[in-house]
């Protein structure tokens, strides 16, 4: 049984398929080299201690002994108390004494699911101390349960999936409903493409009421229609929605459904440099029908089009965090210099603008020693 080990897990951008995967809708992330690595250890004092470089996330140290029970602790290192409860619960391993560092790259809260690999680093890096043979989507199912029961964010299961599984120059297409997943080639610098992430720095708390709060509104669609997947709604059901609300929401969902087999259709064509109008459709449709976006978010994917790329959306939950701009090679700075000029004009903080190209999924490294 080894005393150490370390992974490295990545971040994500969802490609197209927002707020579909508590849907039982179609997703389309990739993962990104803005990565977080967990490097766990056994130490002989029976305290399990967490500690965090502060590159992507805060600096400190923190003992999580008392964080262990569902609803306990606050901060990031609580995310590290729900992975060590969920891998102890799913695997039934006693949780030893720990020293758990933490680097990071990948900013926290910016919609890029700094939290799920957090979660999955955690547990992966368990299960390899433990030698608890957990697959890589039995990982991505255990941080999901610490996401939800131990975290309380009532998530779906993107996130977690995808940064175990993303591939090199591929996109994951998640069907949340069975969890079967297929590697769809994405070789956007093939094509002269380049995807850049525009994070707005306006920081959101997915664990607030308003992703729960849209989960609530699409159940209740779901429900109205008899349906146990949102997804399965046409555009004639919906007028048999009442509420307005809810309705709309209901709206966004099948839009956004078709878009994402219109953009899988268009990637398995190796057609990616057509996606653009379907990641604008899409931005609408989150800001105006799910009401999910915010003023930075729809200023940087308003001067990302003004600049010329060819189409721009927000990724993740929203309500802050980051948006995505496809665009050509040529066009990459204009777009990165546009984006920070409206955001000066308009007083707000510099945007963390960052290319990135679909990168390699959770990964094991050479354990590195703990300082
Ligand atoms: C967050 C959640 C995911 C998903 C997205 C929206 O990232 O963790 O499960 O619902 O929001 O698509």
């Amino acid at each position: 049984m080894s005393a150490s080990a370390t992974w490295s897990v990545p971040g994500r951008v969802n490609l197209i398929g927002e707020h579909l995967d508590y849907n039982g809708g179609p997703v389309l992330p990739f993962g990104i080299d803005l990565r977080t690595e967990v490097t766990v250890s056994r130490r002989a004092d029976g305290r399990r201690v967490v500690t965090s470089d502060g590159l992507g996330i805060a600096e400190g140290t923190a003992d999580i002994t008392q964080q262990l029970t569902p609803g306990s602790g606050d901060g990031w290192a609580r995310y590290v108390a729900a992975a060590c409860w969920a891998h102890a619960e799913a695997t039934g391993a006693a949780l030893p004494g720990l020293t758990i560092q933490i680097r990071s790259t990948l900013p926290i809260g910016a919609g890029l699911s700094s939290s799920a690999a957090l979660e999955c680093g955690v547990v992966a890096a368990l299960d390899e101390l433990a030698a608890t043979g957990l697959s890589a989507p039995e990982i991505a199912r255990c941080a999901l349960r610490a996401e939800r029961e131990h975290v309380g964010v009532p998530c779906g299961p993107m996130d977690q999936l995808a940064v175990m599984l993303a591939a090199p120059e591929h996109a994951v297409l998640i069907d949340t409903r069975t969890l079967a997943t297929e590697q769809v080639p994405l070789p956007l610098a093939r094509h002269d493409h380049q995807l850049l992430v525009m994070d707005t720095r306006v920081r959101h708390a997915v664990a607030d009421g308003a992703y729960a709060d849209r989960r609530a509104s699409c159940e209740a669609a779901a429900t109205e229609l008899g349906l146990t997947w949102l997804s399965d709604a046409d555009s004639d059901d919906l007028t048999r929605i009442t509420d307005p609300v809810v309705r709309r929401r209901a709206r966004h969902v099948v839009s956004e459904t078709a878009r994402v087999w219109e953009a899988v259709r268009l990637v398995r064509a190796d057609r990616p440099g057509e996606l653009g109008p379907l990641l604008t459709a899409s931005h609408r449709s989150l800001a105006e029908d799910f009401e999910v976006s915010s003023a930075e978010l729809d200023l940087a994917v308003g001067a990302a089009l003004e600049a010329g790329a060819l189409g721009a959306r927000m990724t993740g939950a929203g309500f802050g965090g980051s948006a995505i701009a496809l665009c050509t090679t040529r066009a990459v700075e204009g777009v990165a210099e546009r984006v920070r000029e409206r955001f000066a004009d308009a007083g707000l903080a510099e945007p963390g603008i960052y290319p990135v190209r679909p990168a390699g999924g959770a990964r094991r490294e050479v354990p590195r020693t703990i300082r």
